[in-house]
């Protein structure tokens, strides 16, 4: 894989920040984008932009034939069965209210039990929490064990006759975990529950197949795989799509309105009311195939160098002072790295390091209840993509070594 060459398509690394090249290591939280990705977006709004669905004129037929071209190519990407399972959303976010919301009218109307895990991003707890507060779920937490993999023991606990919902991160967006995502389904499955998976975390970085992971609902935002903010990918098995009420009601998403009735469109359309981020959605198939033409494994093993590099970094240099947490690099653990350093907030580490220039994320990274479990307020976390250098990495450790001075711990 050739960096330089890939750092070429990302003009926003050309940039400086505080007098200092750019070294991006945030990209868990929104990756940067290619210019291919740019001119799509560009290229919509200058070429086929309309509304979709809607017109019988030439730019909203050709709309709505690049919207429905980017569903298929969203349906490729994660195996799903047919392109009318796949519900172009904002975000990861919207996804999974969505499916907790239509779920809050149909299995758990009634209550019953949810179980998430300790590792989740607040947007795969606080949409069941509502459900805990409005009908009353008992909604419980899978543990995680000291290298901060998920506790299969747990599992089998807690997932019980009266277990509607299963819901777990493929990556963790601290830990880093690589989920046995899998394993989990066909325990869920066993007992009657469906699998929610929030890929926000591998659709960037791996190919999700729905079928291997045994998924019944996924979901990823495409900010986070070189596509633009604003559309997301939410896809479903079919008959349970079939089964959810609308999440919002509003124009596209019904048959027929009534004074005194109204009947629903099938799936996707009953849950896209209004109008969608049609230059979005062709843009996000872009920056797939973008990812596809670089290539799953070349990324991955470019990725481990770099938090291998980073881990071994930490450890010749601090010994004990900078702790590393998650699994073992490469060892189920993939392309993003938490660590603290003794003595140090880590919003201190954060700011130091961007007066060179280096950007990292620092805070609970929402995930306040793995916070708790960690017993930390906070942690510094650094992230890489296929754009990252070892260069960068050696300057992130460089600005560690700042940091040190500064606080002289
Ligand atoms: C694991 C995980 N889930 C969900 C989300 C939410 O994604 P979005 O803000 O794009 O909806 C994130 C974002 O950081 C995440 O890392």
């Amino acid at each position: 894989m050739d960096v330089e060459r890939i750092r070429k398509d990302f003009p926003i690394l050309r940039r400086t920040v505080h007098g200092h090249p750019l070294a991006y290591l945030d990209s868990a939280a929104s990756s940067q984008k290619p210019t291919v990705v740019l001119d799509a977006e560009r290229d919509y709004y200058e070429e086929r932009n309309a509304n979709v669905h809607r017109g019988v004129y030439t730019l909203s037929e050709e709309a709505t034939d690049a919207y429905e071209k980017a569903r298929e190519r969203m349906a490729r990407f994660v195996g799903a069965r047919d392109p009318s399972e796949i519900v172009f959303v904002r975000g990861t976010t919207e996804a999974l209210n969505l499916v907790a919301s239509g779920l809050g009218h149909t299995r758990l109307k009634h209550g019953g039990r949810v179980v998430t895990t300790v590792m989740e991003h607040h947007s795969n707890i606080v949409p069941w929490h509502m459900l805990r507060e409005r009908n009353g779920v008992d909604l419980r937490f899978v543990d995680i064990d000291a290298e901060g993999r998920l506790r299969l023991d747990d599992y089998d606990r807690e997932i019980t006759r009266g277990t509607q919902v299963v819901t777990l991160s493929h990556v963790s967006n601290v830990l880093g975990t690589v989920n046995p995502v899998r394993e989990v389904a066909d325990r869920a499955h066993e007992r009657g529950a469906v699998l929610v998976v929030d890929a926000a975390q591998s659709a960037p970085h791996r190919p999700v197949d729905v079928e291997k992971l045994g998924a019944d609902f996924l979901a990823f935002s495409g900010h986070k795989a070189l596509g633009p903010m604003g559309i997301g990918v939410l896809w479903g098995r079919a008959e349970l799509l079939r089964e959810l009420p609308p999440f919002m009601g509003g124009g596209e998403m019904i048959r027929a309105v009534h004074t005194d009735r109204v009947e629903y469109a099938d799936p996707p359309t009953r849950f896209e009311a209004g109008t969608p981020n049609v230059g979005g959605a062709v843009t996000l198939s872009v920056a797939l195939d973008y990812l596809e033409r670089v290539g799953w494994e070349e990324m991955a093993s470019h990725e481990h160098t770099l938090l291998s590099r980073a881990v071994r970094g930490f450890t010749d240099r601090f010994g004990d002072r900078v702790r590393v947490y998650g699994p073992p690099v490469g060892d189920g653990h993939e392309s993003v790295l938490c660590f603290s350093v003794r003595g140090v907030h880590p919003h201190d580490v954060a700011t130091i390091l961007d007066q060179e220039g280096i950007a990292i994320r620092s805070g609970h990274h929402c995930a306040q209840p793995l916070m708790e479990r960690l017993e930390v307020p906070a942690l510094c976390r650094a992230s890489v993509y296929l754009y990252n250098t070892q260069a960068e990495i050696d300057r992130l450790l460089e600005g560690l070594e700042k940091v040190q001075t500064v606080f002289a711990v």
